[in-house]
């Protein structure tokens, strides 16, 4: 199928998350965990342009302070790997040269390859005039790794399963954040071991998650709008086994509570930091605070944003 192209080229934008409640059960005999988790997307952002070629390549480029080196660009980049699962459902017998310009931390905690993969999945299907339509591309995503879902649908969502089930949470509120990155990157699967291995050790049974309590809280701050309320509800299981990898990372987390900082927590499997702040000048204010000791790792960012749409379509000639 497919033999010319319906675009030249077709850019495509993903955001990043930032999860509000992290509730990780035990570890299952795949390898993953069961989650009940409460996403929300981050108006920083992933770009991929895919641009029609013969064969398939990736190259990747990075805004301000993004450190683009650890990214791979052989068949383990998700960019690539969601182009070439595409093309190969779909029965496309054209390539794409993927260029994507990073704006999410790399091995952040905040799903800056899922949002590759996202973006790519958008930018090829309009790329190759497939339609394939939202449903059917989160089917295709959740192959491709747990965020990936959730990235493509962005703006705030429970997750339950491995993450990938998605029921959204609606509200017209927007929230700030300050995000401290941190100097190193935390490999996702190591934190998740860490879990294991922390709980193992204390002997206590391992809870299921259980969408209980704290989603309900998470769900009513959400809501409601008060980031007060959020503060208060914010969660992550995973925060003492990235703290116990990256220790360095308690004492950033105290800096945002000095700082005035409703409520801080690790994003993910981290290491960023999320800290939560009242209103966007508050957010301006206390990263302005925390410029001298954390420097250019220091960013603003608000959510709900929208999830993976087409930016820019050139038609082919
Ligand atoms: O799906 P993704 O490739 O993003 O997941 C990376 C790793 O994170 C998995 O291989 C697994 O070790 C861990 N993970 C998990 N449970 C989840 C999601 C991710 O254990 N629900």
């Amino acid at each position: 199928m497919l033999s010319s192209p319906a675009r030249e080229s077709v850019t495509a934008r993903a955001p990043a998350k930032v999860n509000l409640l992290l509730e990780v059960g035990p570890r299952r005999d795949d390898g993953y965990h069961d989650l009940v988790t409460v996403f929300q997307a981050l108006d920083l952002a992933e770009d991929v342009t895919a641009t029609d070629a013969d064969t398939f390549s990736v190259e990747v480029t990075g805004t301000a302070g993004a450190d683009v080196d650890g990214v791979p660009l052989d068949e383990r980049n998700l960019a690539l790997r969601a182009a070439l699962l595409l093309a190969a459902r779909a029965g496309v017998d054209r390539g794409a040269h993927l260029s994507v310009r990073k704006g999410v931390p790399v091995a952040g905690g905040m799903a800056g390859g899922s949002a590759d993969a996202a973006a790519a999945l958008v930018a090829c299907d309009a790329l190759w005039g497939l339609h394939l339509g939202l449903e059917a591309l989160t089917e295709l995503g959740a192959e491709l790794g747990a965020d990936v879902p959730f990235c493509l649908h962005g703006r705030t969502a429970v997750g339950t399963g491995r993450g990938d089930r998605l029921v959204p949470v609606l509200t017209t509120a927007s929230f700030h954040w300050v995000l401290v990155l941190a100097g190193r990157g935390l490999s996702t699967p190591e934190v998740f071991a860490e879990c294991d291995r922390l709980r193992e050790a204390s002997g206590r049974p391992v809870p299921e998650a259980d969408a209980g309590e704290r989603l309900r809280a998470v769900e009513a701050a959400v809501r409601s709008g008060a980031p007060s309320a959020l503060g208060r509800a914010l969660s992550n299981d995973l925060q003492d086994a990235a703290c116990s990898l990256a220790p360095e990372l308690t004492g950033t987390l105290a800096a945002g509570a000095d700082a005035g900082a409703l409520a801080g927590l690790v994003s993910g499997s981290g290491p960023t930091v999320a800290l939560l702040a009242a209103s966007a000048p508050d957010a301006r204010r206390l990263a302005a605070q925390l410029r001298p000791r954390f420097g250019e790792r220091v960013r603003t960012a608000a959510g709900p944003v929208p999830g993976a749409r087409v930016l820019e379509a050139v038609r082919a000639r």
